[in-house]
């Protein structure tokens, strides 16, 4: 019989060692490693997959091979469709990320009854039963206060509960779809592998047969992956480079506002938002996200300022012990003592007696010095009782001696804040080499210090 051998793998980062350790030496997280025994490859080994469905590889001629430049599956929910590029791309595989809870099932449930209109569809879920699934499409396809019916579904949507990854390669040799939902990832398994549903191995091992299978059949593939704090069940993080795109869908659980955001995309570009609202029939679009974020902030109060959908609050208040306390919630805590030290000591604000709360919106944090400028717009605010301009996003990040220093990714991020309805953006003077102010209908304000940003983003008291 072959040796069998022991791996430990990083359960947050992916990275395998020979031996186990406390901390892990490649991206620092604690008691994170999982032993993995490697067995023998089974006969066969791992292309099996596509043998198995009578594929095999043979080259062929460039100019023979059929495919036009942009052929997609279309879609008729708008900010669905754009999110990844234009529609779906045949044969590419799609990673939808996302805290548990947030709406994964859901969206791809409403996207799954909508497409097969058209196409076939396999929907294979490990997480729920075949009778939940079916309430949830009825729900989704009631209206006007009436119960979904039956005869409203779709003839081409085909539902299995199965998580054993070569059954549902079976399932879907037979079905013949043209799209596969996995929902999740982190309950599909090999029994080969030895390691326990959720594990790095298992899930990098079932994402990469399904993208083998997609490149080979044409098939396109949908990946719901959980997003996990800690634990043994591996992130969707260790499947970025695996996939063809990756969307992550974010927001408050408790509330009801969802941004659908693409961090990677073969087929289209990144950094597009898609906003869905969470309703009793499911995610519903916003077309016009400005209106739905600002009527739900008090408009124009104290302390709020946003970073590119981020919400930043701040709060300032009379020190009761001698010794002034810096909170920090969300924002790294260094970064706010020296933010707080250059509002002190550049701008001139008394802060010395003063307690600072720092609080990001829906406990988002954010660790990137952009944020800088609206952390420091918020206790400026919170302490001068002034409002911080509503239609603002306010990006930048603040030097020692009190300039706005230039950051990353300003064209991306100006088009988002467009996109999010901002009128007015707050930012440092001149951009990176190579990057051009973008056409949209932004208003740029250039800030030389955080003193002259200060000026632009605060309102002034009412005369
Ligand atoms: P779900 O799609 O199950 O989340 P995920 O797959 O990301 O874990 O969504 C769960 C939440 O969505 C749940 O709290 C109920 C809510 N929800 C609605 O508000 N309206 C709906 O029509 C549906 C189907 C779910
Ligand atoms: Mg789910």
């Amino acid at each position: 019989m072959a040796k069998t051998h022991s791996q430990y793998v990083c359960q947050q980062c992916g990275r395998k060692f020979a031996r186990e350790m406390g901390r892990c030496p490649q991206c620092g997280a604690w008691n994170s490693m999982v032993e993995e025994v490697i067995a023998p490859a089974s006969k066969g080994g791992r292309a099996s997959v596509s043998r198995g469905l009578g594929i095999r590889s043979a080259p062929q001629r460039l100019v023979e091979i059929s495919g036009d430049i942009d052929e997609r599956i279309p879609l008729s929910m708008g900010e669905f469709a754009r999110v990844l590029g234009g529609g779906v791309v045949p044969g590419s595989v799609v990673l939808i990320g996302g805290d548990p809870g947030i709406g994964k099932s859901t969206l791809l449930l409403q996207v799954a009854l909508e497409m097969a209109r058209q196409i076939t569809i396999l929907y294979v879920s490990g997480e729920e039963s075949e009778r939940q699934i079916k309430m949830r499409a009825l729900r989704l396809l009631r209206q006007d206060g009436q119960e979904g019916h039956t005869e409203a579904i779709p003839e081409g949507l085909f539902l299995v509960t199965e998580t054993n990854l070569g059954v549902i390669l079976e399932h879907i040799a037979e079905v013949h779809p043209s799209l596969v939902v996995i929902d999740s990832v982190q309950t599909t398994y090999l029994p080969e592998l030895d390691s326990s549903a959720g594990s790095v191995s298992q899930v990098r091992e079932s994402a990469s047969r399904l993208r083998e299978l997609a490149k080979s059949s044409g098939v396109a593939v949908f990946l719901i992956g959980h997003v996990t704090k800690e634990g043994a069940i591996a992130g969707p993080r260790i499947l970025e480079h695996i996939v063809d795109t990756v969307l992550y869908l974010e927001g408050d659980r408790f509330q009801s506002y969802r941004l659908l955001r693409s961090v990677k995309n073969r087929f289209g570009a990144t950094s597009e938002v898609g906003v869905f609202e969470m309703r009793e029939r499911g995610l519903l679009e916003v077309t016009n996200p400005s209106e739905a974020f600002l009527a739900e902030r008090m408009v124009n109060a104290p302390g709020s300022a946003i970073v590119v959908t981020m919400e930043i609050q701040g709060l300032t208040s009379p020190t009761s012990f001698g010794n002034p306390r810096r909170t920090p919630n969300g924002v790294d805590f260094n970064r706010l003592l020296l933010t707080v030290a250059v509002l002190t000591r550049r701008v001139g604000l008394h802060l010395g007696e003063q307690d600072v709360f720092v609080n990001v919106v829906g406990g988002l944090s954010v660790d990137e010095p952009a944020a800088d400028l609206a952390v420091a717009a918020t206790i400026a605010s919170s302490l001068r009782g002034l409002p911080v301009r509503a239609e603002a996003v306010l990006i930048g990040e603040v030097g020692l001696s009190g300039e706005l220093r230039l950051v990353a990714q300003m064209p991306a991020r100006l088009c988002e804040a467009a996109k999010l309805g901002f009128k007015t953006a707050i930012v440092p003077r001149r951009l990176r080499r190579g990057e051009v102010w973008p056409e949209n209908d932004i208003q740029v304000i250039e800030a030389r210090s955080l003193r002259q940003a200060l000026d632009h983003a605060l309102l002034a008291e009412k005369e």
